[in-house]
């Protein structure tokens, strides 16, 4: 990968503080593949991507991008790219069978030659414990909206913890547990693909459970200097006018899509407003004296998901009977009935979410100021196009590389505004299995022909190595 000749960012471009985490960002189910290799168990996943209709074209993780026997040439891919880290996640089922089955060694073996190889390459692992595939056995037990999946969750971060401590520094437990929660249990467009309101309510609160017992396990085994984080998917809520009603739409939202997770987690709390809202689908009983303090263990960073902003309006006097085209059933639980998510301007990228960097840095300035000593990570952001690769073998994608530049620079701009934020991770390293959508939507650095595993980096890839070279951004 070339390097362009240096120039004295700070008169041309954006520098970014020395010390400045670059990485970038993957899940196991979406790349691993080997989905029956070496005791392996069935994830929700698996079932989910197996029923038919649930995910486009039929497609299923069972060989992604066959990461689990190419991982040392992705290792090699990093390491070309000039990153200083690197987010991954580990399966539950492939290192604890069943989800509370011993540990399986030869899985727990393949996140040690992970892990080694990284640490050679000079990266620093990230490992996130939870990024949706949950053991199918536990949700054949009833999954997230049961308790005893945060304890199980719990026993498998400290088995992980054991196996890896010594040379994994960063630890997260979940990767968006609002989707974990609505999309799987709500909308359930996403695994298990269940359609309950109050179970979505209820694995949302085992999920910030889970995430409170998983962290104090994981400082049981960890040495002290050890970082333990979440990694939240904070919706940036626009409201359509100024009209009290429209604002009264973007405060369920955020109750929903933001404060439920970061009230128990940083205050011990749940938002009063919710629980209030809520009371004609749940009464809350199922939250136990303790779980909203167990919730709120203290973590080293927060961690960012960030794509796109959300714009809501009131939805108005209830509409005659079908008059109204129902797409499904909504995520937004106790709030369907009373706001409309509305298409929001803008450029769109291939998933048709609009492109807007400002929001981004909107959140930023939020976190600074409602969590204050809080220091930040975005642990994903980036963007799908409909790349390919060109007769000559070269994949261009100037629309990814402008989503990209144009959210540094919002990132650059928070830093300067006083937001701590230590790290950017782009999502994704690899083109992967990208959840309901199959492998229809590319959001790699990298693109990977999906029939040969052929892995060549686009464009943005030699981009994004300059950029870390430089420590910055370009003019
Ligand atoms: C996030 C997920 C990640 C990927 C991106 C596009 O919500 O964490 O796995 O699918 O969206």
């Amino acid at each position: 990968m070339t390097t362009l000749d240096a120039s004295p960012l700070a008169q041309t471009g954006l520098a970014f503080p020395a010390g400045f985490r670059w990485g970038t960002a993957t899940a196991a189910y979406q790349i691993e593949g080997a989905a029956t290799l070496h005791g392996r168990t069935p994830s929700i996943w698996d079932t989910f991507s197996h029923t038919p209709g649930r995910v486009l074209n039929g497609d299923t993780g069972d060989t992604a991008a066959d990461h689990y026997h190419r991982m040392a040439e992705d290792v090699a891919l990093l390491k070309r790219l000039g990153v200083s880290d690197y987010r991954f996640s580990v399966a539950w089922s492939r290192v604890r069978p069943t989800g509370r089955g011993p540990a399986a060694r030869r899985g727990l073996d393949f996140y040690r030659r992970l892990v080694d190889a990284l640490l050679a390459a000079g990266i620093r692992p990230v490992a996130t414990l939870y990024h949706w595939d949950l053991p199918q056995e536990l949700e054949d037990l009833g999954g997230w909206p049961v308790r005893e999946t945060a304890e199980r969750f719990a026993e498998y971060a400290g088995l992980v913890a054991g196996a890896l401590g010594d040379r994994v520094a960063d630890w997260t437990t979940f990767n968006e547990p609002w989707c974990a929660a609505f999309l799987g249990y709500a909308s359930g467009v996403h695994a298990p693909g269940r359609t309950e309101p109050e179970a979505a309510l209820r694995a949302a609160h085992h999920l910030n459970l889970a995430h409170g017992l998983g962290t104090a396990a994981l400082r049981a085994v960890l040495p002290r200097t050890a970082e333990v984080s979440l990694t939240l998917n904070l919706h940036v809520v626009r409201p359509l006018t100024r009209s009290a009603a429209d604002l009264d739409a973007v405060r369920r939202i955020d109750a929903l899509g933001n404060r439920l997770f970061l009230d128990p987690v940083f205050h011990g709390r749940l938002p009063e407003d919710l629980v209030r809202d809520t009371a004609g689908v749940t009464d809350w009983s199922f939250v136990r004296d303790g779980d909203l303090a167990a919730a709120a263990a203290p973590i080293d960073w927060l961690g960012i998901n960030y794509y796109a902003p959300t714009v809501v309006a009131d939805a108005g006097p209830p509409e005659p009977a079908g008059a109204l085209a129902q797409e499904g059933p909504s995520p937004w639980v106790g709030a369907e009935e009373r706001v409309r998510i509305l298409p929001a301007p803008g450029p769109r990228t291939a998933m048709d979410w609009p492109v807007d960097a400002g929001g981004l840095h909107e959140l930023l300035v939020r976190l600074r100021d409602e969590l204050p000593g809080v220091p930040l990570m975005i642990t994903e952001n980036g963007a799908a196009y409909a790349d390919y690769a060109d007769p000559e073998g070269d994949v261009h994608d100037p629309d990814r590389i402008g989503y990209l530049h144009g959210h540094l620079a919002s990132v650059h701009r928070a830093i300067e505004d006083g937001v701590d934020v230590r790290g950017y991770f782009v999502w994704s390293l690899l083109d992967n299995f990208e959840w309901a959508y199959g492998y229809s939507k590319r959001f790699g650095l990298v693109h990977v022909d999906f029939a040969t595993q052929r892995r060549t980096p686009k464009d943005s890839a030699r981009w994004y190595a300059d950029v870390i070279a430089r420590g910055g951004l370009p003019a």
